[in-house]
């Protein structure tokens, strides 16, 4: 009964990690077997213009499954690559749900001063597939001293239940819709109308509201008071950013972009292909790893899922790490420790 996983190693050092959390899983004998996908990258962008071929989509389709790195090269200046790859898979998978945990690995990582509150232990649930990044807009005067651009927030009520809908269904203690309906004014009343109805379905989770500037402050204050964010692709794709921080570092954040409906998934680290350590040992790979055990929990590996997770915590507490972690190792050794942790 092997599942078959799709690899897409990308870009910078997507490469380099999704290699550890490959060797890990292989470790793990979870009966995966992979298939990689490496000619998606900048180098085939640069030579053919060629982001994404519709052949690599169905493949992708097929098999349900992706373990993903990283896309974004310093010589690609045009945005359409990384939305072909990238945005494309989540878009045209229908993967409208980013689900981004943000659990302290170790005390010391936190970067809070006050010891009583740095405990995060929360998810960002961020919708995925429309917002600020579906590229519906457009530029008038184009590069002349009159140039006027539009980017515009789509907001569906499909889109904004099902996300809503899916953050209370996975909170244990409560949910926090984060908007700027004080702001943004026609999105804002759709999420506050979906909201309310959603959480009057869910007496038995404590819900509350918060505008996205105040969310990011109370983040700081004190993360321990979240479980549940549930937020539009662009707040989400910021406040995960500020969680992954508090968590530990961007290096060690997992995402998972799914549909719960269909159950295609494509995990990756939240960080990008981070050109300034490519090449350098440099690159933690426990944000893929970690990704690589969302993936399990998803296929129904649960105790191999958290297998990963404690083997990548014990890594962490003894120091076997990367130096964005305070240990001394390079991106292979950390990974080894990963798997030599593994029980
Ligand atoms: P980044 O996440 O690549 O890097 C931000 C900072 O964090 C850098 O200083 C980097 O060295 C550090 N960092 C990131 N991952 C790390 C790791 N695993 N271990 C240790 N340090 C790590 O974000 P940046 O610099 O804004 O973007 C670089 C490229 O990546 C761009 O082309 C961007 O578009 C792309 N990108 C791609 C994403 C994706 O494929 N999902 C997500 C974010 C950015
Ligand atoms: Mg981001």
């Amino acid at each position: 009964n092997t599942q078959k996983i799709i690899v897409i190693p990308g870009d910078g050092i997507g490469p380099e990690v999704t290699e550890e959390a490959v060797l890990t899983l292989q470790a793990l004998g979870a009966g995966l077997e992979f298939t990689f996908l490496d000619r998606i990258n900048a180098d085939r962008y640069l030579r053919d213009g060629v982001a994404l071929t519709d052949g690599e989509l169905e493949e992708v389709r097929t098999a349900g499954t992706v373990l993903f790195g990283a896309v974004g090269d310093p010589r690609v200046t045009n945005p359409d690559y990384a939305r072909g790859v990238l945005l494309r898979l989540r878009t045209d998978l229908d993967l409208y749900v980013n689900y981004r945990p943000a659990v302290l690995l170790d005390e010391r990582l936190s970067p809070l001063r006050d010891e009583s509150r740095r405990g995060i232990d929360c998810v960002v649930v961020r919708e995925n597939t429309e917002g600020l990044y579906t590229g519906v807009g457009g530029s008038l005067r184009t590069g002349t001293p009159d140039e006027v651009t539009v980017d515009q927030e789509t907001n569906t009520h499909l889109g904004v239940s099902r996300i809503v809908e899916y953050a209370y269904g996975v909170a244990r203690r409560s949910v926090c819709m984060v908007d700027k309906s004080n702001a943004v004014r026609f999105g804002g009343q759709l999420w506050q109308r979906v909201w309310r109805e959603t959480r009057d379905r869910h007496p038995e989770l404590d819900s509350s509201h918060l505008y996205v500037d105040v969310a990011a402050m109370k983040l700081v204050k004190d993360p321990a008071s979240f479980d549940v964010i549930v937020t539009n692709n662009s707040y989400g794709d910021i406040l995960s950013d500020l969680t992954a921080e508090l968590a530990g570092g961007l290096g060690t954040a997992a995402s998972a972009n799914i549909n719960p409906v269909t159950g295609m998934g494509l995990y990756e680290p939240v960080h990008g292909s981070a050109p300034d350590i490519v090449g350098k040992g440099l690159a933690n790979p426990a944000g893929a790893v970690l990704s690589a055990a969302l993936l399990l929990r998803d296929r129904g590996l649960k105790s191999e899922a958290e297998a990963l997770e404690r083997a990548v915590r014990r890594t962490v507490a003894e120091r076997r790490c990367t130096p964005d972690l305070g240990g001394t190792l390079n991106t292979r050794q950390a990974g080894e420790a990963i798997r030599a942790a593994l029980d």
